[in-house]
């Protein structure tokens, strides 16, 4: 008789995530520096100093370790490895290779992101993942991160949400009207054809620095749900938004799948949340089933790669609503591995408040930072994450 398991598996990942651009500050010779500075309109505020992590990352692994998680995600930033190009700085190189260190001595497994949306602007002067050499230069920067990602490093993310980079460069080629109210522009085919190749290439340079690291991509999944008599319709369109990019994971040692929020969809396409629905920060309904349908989804479509949930949270200014959210996303998580689904870890989103793409207003944060001094303060629901992370314990049990 087989017992129904009662605690997350031996060497569950449990942690929280982060990005470089949206933490660190200064990231001056980004893409998305020069957007903020150019009077584009959608982007509120630019992200200047952001949660300075550049310099206060060790503050923030302290504060994770203390707090009880055993995996942190970051990512390095291209633009500061590679800030010209074929030129590399070797103090950016150390710079992260002493954070790969710092997490390792502070019991924190680093996994790390290689590129999550920023680019450098010579890369995007040249036509970003669309250029005729992207494969190619994006491979000469992943074999350049040997340094960083060589030795204590196990899993690796190529790139994060490439379906949000194709969707993005649709709307760009659309004439950036914004997005829909519901669901999300069309993808660029162009972008998601060219995102794929690079993420194969960069796959196995990965593997050519060390067989051993782990190293797959990180899907954004926006659960879509047919209502009954839709579903073909629901098919056709989420296929180009998602499932694409799952399907390009096969083969991969993992995939990682982030969950906010649904989006219904029927016979017209998506639709708007009903107005009574509570809705967070980012005007997401708050749903946190949300990622219990996708690990489902994803397992569907992926076969047989191991599951890891890279990102999920609520942006909220009431920390209760975020650890409701939590418990009832967790809740899914359990229900997930009872079913035997092959789910390695929960990574939350995001470690800190942080820079969300044009505002620091959306705080996802399990921990805040005071915005003059930078002195961090984790959150109640930070201590009752971390917490899990000693015991293992299902929250259920
Ligand atoms: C991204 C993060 C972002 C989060 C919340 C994901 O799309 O990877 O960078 O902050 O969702 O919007």
């Amino acid at each position: 008789m087989t017992h129904a398991p009662t605690r997350f598996p031996e060497g569950f990942l449990w942690g929280a995530s982060t990005a470089a651009h949206q933490i660190e500050g200064n990231n001056v010779n980004s893409d998305w520096w020069r957007k903020e500075h150019s009077g584009t309109s959608h982007i509120q505020e630019p992200s200047l100093d952001a949660a300075d992590s550049y310099h206060r990352w060790r503050e923030d692994m302290d504060l994770l370790a203390e707090l009880g998680f055993t995996d942190y995600r970051f990512s390095i930033e291209w633009a500061r490895i590679e800030p010209a190009p074929g030129r590399f700085s070797h103090a950016e190189l150390a710079h992260y290779r002493r954070m790969v260190d710092g997490a390792i001595e502070r019991g924190l497994r680093p996994m790390v992101t290689l590129h999550h949306f920023t680019v450098p602007q010579w890369f995007e002067n040249l036509g970003g993942f669309t250029a005729d050499r992207a494969v190619e230069l994006f491979t000469r920067y992943v074999e350049a991160t040997a340094p960083v990602i060589a030795e204590g490093v196990d899993h690796v993310c190529t790139i994060n949400e490439p379906n949000m980079i194709a969707v993005m460069a649709g709307a760009a080629k659309a004439g950036n009207t914004g997005f829909p109210p519901a669901g999300l522009p069309t993808p660029d085919e162009e972008t998601t054809d060219a995102i794929i190749a690079v993420h194969h290439a960069a796959v196995k340079a990965v593997k050519a620095i060390n067989p051993d690291i782990n190293v797959g991509w990180t899907v954004a999944n926006q659960v879509y749900q047919s209502l009954v008599g839709a579903e073909e319709v629901t098919a056709a369109y989420r296929h180009p938004r998602e499932d694409v990019f799952i399907e390009a994971a096969r083969g991969d040692d993992w995939i990682g799948v982030q969950s906010y929020t649904r989006t219904r969809i029927g016979l017209d396409g998506p639709l708007p949340a009903p107005a009574d629905v509570e809705r967070t920060l980012t005007s997401w309904e708050y749903y946190p089933a949300a990622v219990g349908y996708a690990l489902r989804h994803t397992a569907a479509v992926v076969g047989d790669v191991p599951l890891i949930v890279t990102e999920n949270g609520i942006a909220t200014a009431d920390d209760s609503r975020r650890l409701d959210y939590m418990k009832g996303a967790l809740a899914e998580v359990e229900a997930g591995l009872r079913d035997g689904l092959d789910i390695r870890g929960y990574l939350h989103w995001s470690a800190l408040d942080n820079y969300e793409w044009g505002s620091f207003k959306p705080t996802f944060g399990l921990i805040s930072y005071d915005p003059v001094t930078f002195e961090r303060t984790a959150k109640p629901s930070a201590e009752w994450l971390g917490g899990l992370g000693r015991t293992r314990e299902f929250p259920s049990a």
